[in-house]
């Protein structure tokens, strides 16, 4: 049985730990901005009270970002729930929309929020480059061995 919980103190060591290993965090690049993910708001999902997915996202104004996404066990709807909590939040907090930055190699992330109902927005070209200047751990070279260089800005508009 999945449960969606909001991150606490209490709660977010996994989801930090996750975050360090999948996204080598805490930092989170995003449009040329650092983002300190073990501070952002967000949502834990426990299966039987372990973790086996985590969502971060920022407010700023009438905007919500998606910060991070994880579901460590795919196809059984985790990653959905977790973007439906942050979409009730968007909504709670009168958000205009509901956007999020992956990069180009990300193709199962790219068809997967499409199929949620994202559209894209824009694609920044070459966005990696400031990006690494920012932080120098993102990789070279992602999934599938494509090299990452573009940000992909998708969005719900609430
Ligand atoms: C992208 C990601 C978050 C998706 O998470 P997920 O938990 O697999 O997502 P869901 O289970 O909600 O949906 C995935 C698919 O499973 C299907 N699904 C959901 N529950 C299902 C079930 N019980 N049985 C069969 N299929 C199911 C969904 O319909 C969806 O299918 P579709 O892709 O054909 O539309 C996950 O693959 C991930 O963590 N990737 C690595 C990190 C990453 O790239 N994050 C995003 C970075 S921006």
């Amino acid at each position: 049985m999945i449960r969606i919980e909001k991150l606490t103190p209490e709660n977010r060591k996994p989801v930090d730990d996750l975050i360090k290993e999948e996204w080598a965090g805490p930092m989170s690049v995003s449009r040329g901005r650092v983002l300190d993910t073990s501070v952002l708001p967000g949502f834990i999902a426990l299966d039987d009270g372990k973790m086996c997915g985590a969502a971060t996202y920022k407010i700023d104004g009438d905007e919500c970002e998606l910060v991070t996404l994880n579901s460590l066990q795919e196809r059984r709807g985790i990653g959905s729930a977790l973007i439906n909590a942050v979409l009730d939040v968007a909504r709670e907090n009168k958000c205009r929309r509901l956007w999020l930055i992956t990069t180009n190699d990300n193709t199962h992330a790219i068809r997967f929020y499409q199929r949620f109902g994202f559209s894209l927005r824009a694609v920044h070209i070459n966005a990696m480059e400031e990006a690494r200047k920012l932080k120098p751990s993102i990789p070279l070279v992602g999934n599938d061995d494509i090299p990452i260089l573009h940000e992909f800005e998708f969005e719900i508009i609430l």
